[in-house]
């Protein structure tokens, strides 16, 4: 038996070099390493051999396989390879080193700002956070804030009233008759009602008005409220407050002035004005061309407020007021018309 290796390693390589894909790879390989190949052949005959001639033969024929198998692993990276590439087109590779694309998270909106910069700031003047309902009924909206049925100071707030379920029902108890809520002063009466005074709370909130839109006016918009309510308690009191209010939140002073007013549930009963920030005073289309800018309504608590939630008048007394966040964020941000607040559209809200 002879083992011609020379001759069977130049056919091998040639067989290899005409190899062009994987299965015809393993059928070169079952020639000349298969079972039935004439190398695996010489191998399991070598038992019937005399000792020497065993020896020289084994290790011709080991060294031999050890040969072509790594002629064969060579071939198959190299068909591997060229598969990998056949099937993966340029456009199709990743590359994992490059740096991700920037994920730009969502931020808060200015109205959402101001609010909580104001109720920080009367956090730390002793003031609790106090909420209630968006759609309110008639007894808490006006009832209790000293405006009975058809008194005629209802007529200044336009009014969304929300149909009863039953058309023909006639709704005789007014806390069966909802609304959207015109302000947020309902929830000084739900908190006196469940809460013995001293009272001193701010309670933000959406409110909505039943009437046309222009640049200081919104059907909806956020109002903060404000309730103190103690024994020694005085118009004097409440300028203080708001005057500290505004400096700390325009960190700067502002001129304000108390205009008297009316309000059912307040006397005296007067109207805050902010000298305009946008045109220092001058005047300009943002307040109207009268140089102040309406801020907020306040007054003294009235007795009949007081009586309804059964304090007593003659023991306490307080100061309330309704600000509008909508105007105090114009004014912090320098926006000329309330209405874009709401318009949702990004290149003015992508600012703050
Ligand atoms: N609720 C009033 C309004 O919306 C404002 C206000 C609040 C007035 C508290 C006096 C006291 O116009």
């Amino acid at each position: 038996m002879v083992l011609d290796v020379k001759t069977l390693e130049k056919e091998a390589k040639k067989d290899l070099q005409a190899v062009q894909n994987l299965k015809e790879l393993d059928d070169v390989f079952r020639k000349y390493l298969g079972r039935k190949s004439e190398l695996a052949q010489i191998l399991e005959s070598l038992s019937k051999l005399k000792k020497a001639e065993r020896v020289k033969m084994g290790k011709t024929a080991n060294a031999f396989k050890d040969t072509l198998n790594q002629l064969f692993d060579e071939r198959r990276k190299a068909l591997q390879t060229a598969n990998y590439k056949l099937q993966t087109r340029a456009e199709d590779w990743l590359d994992i080193t490059l740096p991700a694309k920037k994920v730009s998270t969502g931020h808060l909106h200015p109205l959402t700002l101001v609010q909580r910069q104001a109720e920080q700031i009367f956090h730390s003047m002793g003031f609790g956070v106090a909420q209630g309902p968006e759609v309110e009924n008639d007894w808490y909206n006006f009832g209790a804030l000293n405006m009975p049925q058809d008194h005629p100071a209802r007529e200044m707030w336009d009014t969304f009233w929300l149909k009863p379920e039953n058309p023909k029902s006639k709704i005789q108890n007014p806390r069966q008759h909802l609304l959207l809520r015109t302000h947020t002063s309902p929830v000084q009466v739900r908190y006196m009602e469940s809460h013995n005074p001293p009272v001193r709370i701010i309670a933000p909130g959406t409110v909505y008005r039943y009437e046309a839109t222009d640049a200081r006016h919104e059907f909806q918009l956020i109002q903060l409220e404000g309730l103190l309510v103690d024994k020694q308690i005085s118009v004097a009191n409440f300028k203080a407050v708001i005057q500290e209010f505004y400096r700390r939140f325009f960190q700067k002073d502002v001129a304000i002035r108390l205009r008297p007013s009316y309000f059912p549930f307040t006397e005296p009963s007067f109207e805050v004005d902010m000298s305009c920030l946008m045109c220092g005073g001058k005047g300009c289309a943002s307040c109207g061309h009268a140089g102040w800018m309406e801020m907020m309504g306040a007054g003294m608590v009235h007795p009949n407020v007081l009586k309804a939630v059964t304090y007593d008048p003659r023991e306490w007394r307080g100061f309330a007021f309704g600000m509008g966040l909508d105007r105090l964020a114009m004014m912090k941000y320098k926006i000329p018309d309330i209405r874009m607040f709401r318009l949702g559209d990004l290149r003015f809200l992508q600012q703050f």
